[in-house]
């Protein structure tokens, strides 16, 4: 089974993207954060992120573009542009739960539409060169809305369907909802990738053993926390090389200082973020005192502090 690196807005940027494939491995799909329209043009910084993802080593990984949008006008400037740029596949985001996106209907949202979802269907059939997946989650406010269309789904050839099970309403509270998935993942007919609250590698087997047939799982918070997950799964190798973290938390640090013309503040701001997601096995109080840390230097001891006991 494969693994995928989920898009996560404001983390999963070029700069951590490319750090994470230069020091592990088993990843077989990285995902950018939505690319989004904003007053009729796709927002600037969503374009250079994309453009400056380095190509990966191993050229079976692939960087999958990830776009939002419920209009034929905002999903032809998105596809136009990836098609010029020479991307040859791409995502198209059903699941954004957040409000800003899904209460104008994209995201999570275009599930209260279904004829804004046809539309955008419709669209994507005139770039016939972009290989097109789905990442979605199970409605916005009830499952009927996606049990819906599975035939709508069905009749598109997408190359895989990603499902987080919870309601855009949910944002991301209450368990996720097996019982739906099993039913989508069975009615759907494209390969089936699922997402949702993986943080263990034991976790990842519980997903295949129950869903064998699945093509891959995509995780994205339970990698931010531990990115030798994919790596740990695939090599059945639990150990954790604190050496090897460190260079991949400096290389990120020094590409966020290069990205912010060497802002201490903003780069202190950035690398505080990803601590948010660190595994309940690092000790709170070493937490405390990295979100307390008032200059990098301090930041970067309690940050070593926080690695060398990673477990
Ligand atoms: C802060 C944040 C930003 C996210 N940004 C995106 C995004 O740009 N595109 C997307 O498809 N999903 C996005 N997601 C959802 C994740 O890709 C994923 O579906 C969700 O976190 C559940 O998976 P996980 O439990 O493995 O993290 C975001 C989630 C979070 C918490």
């Amino acid at each position: 089974m494969e693994i995928y690196f989920a898009p996560i807005q404001g983390f999963t940027d070029y700069v951590y993207r490319n750090a994470h494939a230069k020091y592990f491995s088993g990843i077989d799909k990285y995902f950018t954060p939505f690319l989004r329209i904003e007053k009729s043009e796709i927002r600037r910084k969503d374009v250079s992120d994309l453009l400056s993802s380095s190509k990966f080593d191993n050229p079976t990984i692939e960087l999958v573009p990830q776009i939002i949008g419920n209009s034929r006008e905002d999903i032809e400037i998105l596809l136009k542009f990836l098609k010029n740029k020479g991307f040859t596949s791409c995502d198209l985001n059903f699941g954004c739960p957040f409000p800003q996106q899904a209460k104008k209907f994209r995201g999570s949202g275009i599930w209260e539409k279904p004829e804004m979802i046809l539309e955008v269907f419709d669209t994507l059939r005139f770039f016939p060169e972009i290989k097109f997946s789905l990442k979605m989650r199970i409605g916005y406010s009830d499952v009927s809305q996606t049990l819906e269309m599975v035939e709508v789904i069905n009749s598109f050839p997408f190359r895989f369907v990603t499902i987080h099970p919870r309601l855009g309403k949910q944002m991301y509270k209450g368990d996720v909802d097996i019982l739906t998935f099993t039913k989508l993942s069975s009615e759907i007919s494209h390969p089936i990738v699922y997402n949702g609250d993986i943080v263990t590698t034991d976790d990842i087997k519980k997903i295949e053993n129950n869903f064998p047939n699945l093509k891959a799982v995509m995780i994205g918070r339970g990698l931010l926390g531990n990115p030798f997950l994919a790596e740990n799964y695939k090599s059945q190798n639990h150990d954790i090389d604190i050496i090897r973290l460190t260079n991949f938390h400096s290389e990120v640090l020094n590409g966020y200082l290069q990205e912010y013309n060497n802002s201490e503040f903003m780069v202190l701001d950035k690398m505080k973020t990803f601590w948010t997601y660190a595994p309940q096995s690092v000790d709170k109080k070493v937490l405390k005192n990295i979100q307390k840390s008032r200059s990098l230097s301090e930041y970067q001891a309690f940050a070593n502090i926080a690695m060398s006991k990673k477990d």
